[in-house]
């Protein structure tokens, strides 16, 4: 535990606690006390300073490390986590931990990206406002089975969203929608050698306390936002923890009981099977109806004369009857 953790562990028990105490208990100097619980004020906690010590009056509703930890009851998901006011991309910078050797579970949580990067080399615009976090996972798999990961994360955004009471479902590959306008997307990136892979870093982003107008126009008429849909704002804390617990579940259960539980929510869930899809690819591009998903967690695609294709990439439209 950090010690300003520690020291907010200490004045969150309502007494006044002086600094001397503090600092015996932590075993460091009271100008280290001191500057811990400067730290703590900037974050937005309201601490008063009296003769006889320090009395914490307000918490904050900052998003940080200690306020995560405080709500999370996960055994893997957050066991370290780094809270940044501004990164180009969540993605990015927990790639570089992951690099660098950061634990299974590793997860980076920014209020705002000056690259926020979508899947097929789109941007993903991030303003304050939206939840932008990336996890780090070890998974013992074969790379080919990397989609499995990327439907199983849009799984568990779904399903925080749905936890709010809202009506969200998934567009292929891991679109979560509500009533058809995007209100989250994940890049799923890897790093594999031939036949492990090394890691998985899941980003994900999602429209929570913004404005249509914080994104440019062209996107808007096609997005959700979980602050007009609920008409009120969400506490971001309370998201990513949700979003965390979720997504641990799920990883959990895929690593014990297999892809199937995890395919078969999915395919409940997904807004996807039964309609007309566009699909885009980097090869080709075709429309057909979508009848399923496989289970090496492909698309599968029924073209106009018949015949069944597996879509694993790309971009699916939805389109109405061709
Ligand atoms: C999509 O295009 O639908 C995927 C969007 C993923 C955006 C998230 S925001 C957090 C993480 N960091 C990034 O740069 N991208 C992902």
């Amino acid at each position: 535990m950090t010690t300003r953790r520690e020291v907010h562990d200490l004045l969150k028990r309502g007494e006044t606690v002086s600094g001397e105490e503090i600092g015996e208990e932590l075993d460091v100097s009271r100008a280290a006390v001191w500057k811990h619980v400067e730290a703590l004020r900037e974050q937005g906690y309201e601490i008063l300073s009296t003769g006889e010590g320090y009395l914490l009056e307000e918490g904050t509703s900052e998003m940080n490390e200690i306020e995560l930890r405080e709500r999370l009851d996960t055994a893997t998901l957050g066991k370290e986590i780094h809270v940044e006011d501004a990164v180009s991309s969540t993605n990015d910078r927990a790639k570089r931990l992951a690099e660098d050797g950061a634990p299974e579970g590793t997860v980076v949580v920014a209020k705002r990206q000056g690259a926020g990067k979508g899947r097929v080399g789109k941007d993903w615009i991030s303003p304050e406002g939206g939840l932008y976090l990336s996890i780090v996972l070890r998974p013992r798999m074969d790379p080919t089975e990397a989609p499995k990961m990327t439907l199983l994360a849009g799984l568990a955004v779904a399903e925080t969203v749905r936890d709010l009471g809202l009506d969200a479902r998934i567009k292929w590959s891991n679109d979560v929608v509500i009533e058809n306008r995007k209100v989250s997307g994940v890049l799923t990136e890897m790093a594999a050698e031939e036949n492990a892979v090394g890691y998985v870093v899941l980003g994900v982003g999602i429209n929570a306390n913004l404005e249509p107008d914080d994104l440019p126009e062209e996107l808007r008429g096609d997005s959700a936002f979980l602050r007009e849909e609920l008409g009120r704002d969400v506490d971001l804390r309370d998201l990513a923890v949700s979003l965390l617990e979720n997504l641990e579940h799920r990883y959990d259960q895929f690593r014990d009981d297999g892809f199937k539980p995890v395919r078969n929510a999915w395919r409940e869930l997904s807004e996807t099977i039964g309609r007309e899809v566009l699909i885009e690819t980097q090869r080709e591009e075709f429309i057909g109806h979508a009848v399923g998903l496989s289970r090496d967690g492909a698309l599968i695609v029924e073209l106009p004369d018949g015949g069944l294709k597996k879509v694993t990439g790309g971009l699916c439209r939805h389109v109405e009857s061709y």
